[in-house]
């Protein structure tokens, strides 16, 4: 359907739901991410399901509680270099069999996300 979002093609909010908080269980055990991250991930989780929403064309919902994302900037704090760009695509990816996600919409989003990965690398390997 040309009209929807691929918000809406993926399947709105319940199933991009399933896929941040399958996404952090899988990124909470990988060796290359783990340290990264606050051992408690339900606060991330809840930015990252208000941003992934505005970013696939859904409600502005991280814009409207945090302002302009600045994302290279917001993890600058953080030592990324490719490994840690590809483990999180990894986490991604498997995220995405487990909640059932496939076709175009799969290969829309992980292109997106590829990209933007691959921007926040901020130190090299
Ligand atoms: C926050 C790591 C890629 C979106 C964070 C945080 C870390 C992190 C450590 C802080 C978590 C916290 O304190 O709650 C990484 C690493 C990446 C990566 C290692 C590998 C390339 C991405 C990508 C996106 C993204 C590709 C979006 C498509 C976000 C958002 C936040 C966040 C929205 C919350 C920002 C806020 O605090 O408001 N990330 N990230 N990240 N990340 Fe990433």
């Amino acid at each position: 359907d040309l009209n929807q979002t691929p918000y809406e093609a993926l399947g709105g909010e319940p199933v991009l739901s399933s896929l941040v908080d399958t996404f952090y269980q899988y990124v909470s055990k990988h060796p290359d991410l783990v340290q990264l991250f606050p051992s408690d991930l339900t606060e991330t989780a809840r930015k990252q399901k208000q941003f992934l929403t505005q970013f696939l064309g859904g409600p502005s919902l991280y814009l409207e509680e945090h302002g302009h994302p600045m994302l290279r900037a917001r993890h600058m704090p953080f030592v990324i270099t490719p490994i840690q760009a590809e483990a999180w695509l990894d986490c991604m990816k498997k995220a995405m069999d487990d909640v059932g996600i496939d076709g175009l919409i799969r290969e829309y989003f992980l292109e997106r996300l590829t990209m933007t990965a691959h921007h926040m690398v901020n130190h090299p390997s």
